[in-house]
């Protein structure tokens, strides 16, 4: 029988997220797996999105976006991100950030290429980059605040590097990376001539008075960086699938192409409706921060009190849990054991990195639930305490 696979695809299953969804729902339990945010949308951006709809805004757009919201996100970038940005040929929407984040690898990954991945990784990173046959170069973030060893980061870098990948906030150890470490990340793109790809999708939930840096606002990385975010978090609209792709001319031009070829547009009276999210007030932004912030802090009470050792997130709204204290025999027992006894779905903390065995210790919970599912949540966690006595 002839091979009928892609050998791209070898080896892609499945993911634990997915699986440990489907097994939620069918106990009927609260799912702090999947990072699904299930808060309302903003009525404006609604309304905006059914004028939209009613207007038969529903043609094919222009394949970066339409002007408006290519506009005001290029405002936001250069504002917030500190970017300098043109929205005519520096900014694409695409379908979601992973629509920007494989059409980045597509245009720059030939079978074989290093790219730098920290770990634990967000698993549609790393799968992307296997699918598009990436030589893969791991760096390790070491708990409890994720910082990378300066060393080790040196020794994967070199004229072979293609990119690195940067996720800040990251999924899923929450970690923000500080404004000396994407210095000397930069330092090290520019020196070995590579690029930086950085995905910021949960660049304005950040906790303690942190402070989001972009790799591209940094001196002389406007030129190789390219810099992916969306709406799906920001604004609870996971299914909307709307993101961009901030990126130097040159580079935006094919990145657009490919964004055309694969999904031609981004969905048109979304990208109208969306453009309505510019509007909300900054109290928006820094209410949805203290209110991820309290629920960090309950997650972290829970799961201390159930016994285990959780790390407190900088930033995003995962968390990364040590429950050696505990004794499950390894993290997939875990998952299954507090799925089966408390009705709570986390996901098995292996899923994050290249070594299974780094992650047979912990587990990740997403907290970007409703309070009362939260609240519920947390104290089936906290009863684990005795439950597992
Ligand atoms: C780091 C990271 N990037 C991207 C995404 C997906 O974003 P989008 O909905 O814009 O495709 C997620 C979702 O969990 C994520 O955690």
């Amino acid at each position: 029988m002839k091979k009928l696979f892609a050998e791209r695809i070898e080896g892609l299953a499945q993911s634990d997220i997915r699986r440990m969804s489907l097994e939620c729902a069918r106990v009927n339990g609260i799912n702090l797996g999947q990072g699904i945010c299930d808060q309302p949308i903003e009525p404006i951006i609604k309304q905006a999105a059914i004028q939209a709809i009613r207007e038969d805004r529903s043609i094919y757009t222009r394949l970066d976006g339409i002007d408006e919201l290519r506009q005001r996100i290029a405002r936001k970038v250069r504002e917030y991100n500190g970017i300098p940005c043109d929205p005519n040929g520096e900014v694409i929407v695409n379908v979601g950030s992973t629509g920007s984040f494989v059409t980045a690898c597509l245009a720059f990954i030939n079978p074989g290429d290093e790219v730098i991945l920290f770990s634990p990784f967000y698993g549609y990173h790393l799968n992307i980059l296997k699918v598009c046959q990436a030589s893969l170069k791991y760096v390790t973030l070491r708990p409890p605040d994720w910082s990378y060893d300066a060393q080790a980061l040196e020794a994967v870098f070199s004229g072979k590097t293609k990119f690195i990948l940067v996720n800040t906030p990251s999924n899923p150890c929450g970690k923000v990376f500080t404004r000396d470490e994407l210095t000397h990340i930069a330092d090290l793109c520019v020196k070995h001539d590579s690029l930086c790809v950085t995905d910021e999708i949960y660049e304005y939930i950040l906790y303690d008075g942190r402070r989001h840096v972009s790799p591209g606002s940094l001196p002389g990385m406007a030129d190789r960086t390219i810099t992916i975010s969306g709406f799906s978090k920001t604004y609870a609209m996971t299914g909307w699938r709307l993101g961009y792709t901030i990126a130097p001319r040159p580079f935006a031009e094919k990145l657009a192409i490919l964004n055309d070829l694969i999904n031609v547009c981004a969905p048109s009276p979304l990208q109208h409706g969306v453009v309505a999210a510019f509007d909300l007030p900054e109290s928006y932004y820094t209410d949805m921060r203290r209110d991820y912030q309290v629920k960090r802090d309950m997650t972290v009470e829970a799961c201390r009190a159930a016994g285990m050792t959780p790390y407190p997130p900088q930033g995003a709204y995962y968390m990364l849990a040590d429950f050696s204290e505990i004794g499950f025999k390894d993290d997939q027992e875990a998952a299954r054991v507090i799925l089966e006894r408390s009705g709570v779905a986390v996901i098995p903390g292996s899923s994050f990195y290249p070594d299974p065995k780094d992650g047979r210790r912990q587990i990740r919970l997403c907290y970007a639930k409703k309070m009362h599912d939260l609240e519920e949540a947390c104290r089936r966690i906290r009863a684990l305490k005795t439950v597992l006595a």
